[in-house]
């Protein structure tokens, strides 16, 4: 690929922008992936290997765009690692944990999902690769201090409450249940809301339009389902809710 730097501005001032229409047609539409949603149509994969398949490009794009371009920076480095923790867990770790007992996830869901992480893993594998110039003290700046602060911050809440969820549905014989604890008590969703607190954290670390992009695109597929699991916790346990 070889894009200047004003055409890359432009593909990722695009690909922010279409989070918006993106944001309302997730929020008019329905939840497929799992309690809350109506019958999919076309064929469908196990919830583990559909998150497993979805989730390996993010794990693999971003790092390998980096990596070979041969151009390492310490602030990158850094922040390509949070990813690849991050990934991790989301794609290696979590569904092998989190008994799916839900419904199989669409394949459509899949595929959208599979684009979706391969646009942002070039997007910002690319940036760091051939357009970011941090500082030697980038690490002192304040919208680092304050992107790391949030970013781990949401990454406990977004870790700690999927892990919980996940606790006492096995405990449950795979039964839905309404969690307790701190975070469950202010939030209906605390690990949707930790991952975005987490992605705008990054953003902020990376100052970068793709990861802002990224940070949006978060929004637009997390919002609506907070919301439809927000009104799914109401009408399920109305005693608790
Ligand atoms: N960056 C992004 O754009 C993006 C997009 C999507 C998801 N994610 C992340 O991926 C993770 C999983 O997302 P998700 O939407 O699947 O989360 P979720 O709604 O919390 O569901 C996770 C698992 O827990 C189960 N579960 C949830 N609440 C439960 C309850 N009250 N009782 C019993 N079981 C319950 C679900 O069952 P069911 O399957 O039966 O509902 C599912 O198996 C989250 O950390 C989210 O932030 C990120």
């Amino acid at each position: 690929m070889n894009l200047d730097s004003s055409g890359f501005t432009l593909v990722n001032l695009v690909w922010a922008a279409l989070a918006v229409p993106a944001f309302i047609y997730i929020l008019v539409g329905t939840d497929y992936s799992g309690r809350v949603g109506g019958e999919p149509r076309g064929p469908r994969i196990t919830a583990r290997w559909g998150w497993f398949g979805m989730e390996l490009p993010a794990l693999f794009v971003l790092p390998a765009v980096y990596l070979s371009a041969g151009n390492r920076h310490v602030v990158a480095d850094l922040l390509v690692a949070a990813w690849v923790v991050h990934y991790v867990n989301r794609g290696l770790v979590w569904p092998w944990i989190a008994e799916r007992h839900g419904r199989p996830v669409p394949v459509a869901t899949c595929v959208s999902a599979v684009v979706f992480n391969v646009i942002n893993g070039l997007l910002i594998g690319w940036h760091f690769a051939y357009v970011a110039d941090y500082p030697s003290d980038w690490f002192l700046d304040a919208r680092f201090i304050v992107g790391a602060a949030a970013f781990l911050s949401g990454a406990v809440l977004n870790l700690t409450s999927d892990y919980h969820v996940a606790r006492l549905r096995s405990r449950n014989q795979g039964r839905y249940v309404m969690p307790r604890g701190v975070a469950f008590r202010i939030l209906s969703s605390p690990n949707l809301v930790g991952e975005i607190v987490e992605w705008i954290g990054f953003a902020l670390m990376a100052w970068s339009l793709p990861a802002l992009a990224f940070a949006m695109w978060t929004m637009a597929n997390l919002i609506p389902r907070a919301l439809w699991r927000r009104r799914w916790y109401r009408e399920t346990f109305p005693e608790s809710a």
